[in-house]
């Protein structure tokens, strides 16, 4: 995992933005992507943000497990954090979310109030992870009618603020958070939904990951998608073997009447990413582990443990 793009000097840089930008704002809109909730998160946020108001967004919910990204926001809400499941693309959300940032900023409109502060707008910031939504979301939720203040002819050169109405203005330009990179299985996911370059590991590692996990927790997706009422697939069978027969039932052969292995590693990776393997997330609210179950009691304490475990970072 050494040669991400996020070597220090990048990092550096980006936290320097992060800290002088975050100061100026009362909210950070945090995005985050629903497949892979944890994963997708800054390991520093909690610190960055210290003493704001906070909101996450679960982006790409539309490609994302509805139960699971429930469970997520339920557990986000759980330790305090404003959570609203999304797809930034469309604009149907905006009125909840406007809503739940004056939610989360509550106490702050009341120390104003009480200060006599009434017309000041909030100002927020939106931080995410790369590729996570972060443009695609302001400009939906500010919306072509929304005016830039700042930088005007004689106004005093600085941050642009997008004025949504007369209650918030959002920074223009997004935070842009390195993803954590303490973890291989963190970096499977973040690969897996594109956040980082999948160059740091290949394709085929990345497919066979994808391949076991799917067995594990969305059996049908795989059979659904890869078997034929003739050639179902048969889940007993080892990477290999499925990777085969995928190819086979796809009609991926290589030169020599091989079974092409890597198209069925691609297509498996690109099924995935574009959603036609159906909606599905990577991780659970348990924990990253893909061997903990999340049922039952086991699952709620697990929960817990990981809650606390989030807020100690
Ligand atoms: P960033 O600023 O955080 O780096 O992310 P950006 O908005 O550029 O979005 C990255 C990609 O994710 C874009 O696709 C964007 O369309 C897509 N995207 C953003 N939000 C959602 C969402 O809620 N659901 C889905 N399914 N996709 C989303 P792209 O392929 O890079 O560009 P394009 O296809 O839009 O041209």
């Amino acid at each position: 995992m050494a040669d991400l793009q996020w070597y220090p000097g990048h990092m550096t840089k980006a936290r320097r933005m992060m800290e002088e930008n975050i100061s100026l704002v009362d909210l950070v809109i945090e995005l985050t992507d629903a497949r892979a909730p944890f994963s997708g998160r800054n390991p520093d946020i909690d610190t960055l943000a210290r003493g704001k108001a906070r909101m996450l967004l679960m982006n790409k919910a539309d490609l994302a497990d509805p139960v699971r990204t429930q469970q997520f926001c339920t557990a986000f809400e759980e330790q305090g954090i404003q959570c609203v499941a999304l797809d930034a693309r469309n604009r149907r959300m905006n009125d909840q979310i406007r809503k739940r940032v004056q939610e989360a900023c509550r106490e702050k409109l009341e120390r104003n109030r009480k200060r006599g502060i009434l017309n000041r707008p909030l100002r927020a910031m939106v931080v995410g992870i790369p590729n996570v939504g972060k443009s695609t979301f302001i400009n939906s939720f500010a919306g072509k009618a929304s005016a830039k203040t700042g930088n005007k002819p004689g106004v005093t050169r600085g941050k642009q603020w997008i004025r949504l109405n007369k209650e918030l203005e959002l920074l223009d330009t997004p935070g842009i958070l390195w993803p954590r990179f303490d973890d291989q299985e963190v970096g499977i996911r973040l690969a897996l939904i594109m956040a980082i370059r999948e160059e740091i590991l290949n394709e085929q590692e990345l497919a066979v990951y994808l391949l076991n996990y799917l067995k594990a927790d969305y059996p049908e997706a795989l059979t659904q998608r890869y078997g034929t009422p003739d050639k179902p697939l048969d889940l007993s069978k080892k990477e290999h073997e499925l990777f085969t027969q995928i190819a086979l039932n796809k009609q991926l052969i290589a030169r020599g009447q091989t079974p092409d292995l890597d198209r069925a590693c691609r297509m498996l990776l690109e099924d995935f990413r574009t959603g036609r393997l159906g909606r599905i997330t990577l991780e659970r609210t348990a924990g990253t582990d893909m061997e903990v179950e999340a049922e039952g009691g086991q699952a709620e304490q697990e929960l817990q443990t990981e809650a606390a475990g989030n807020e100690e970072e």
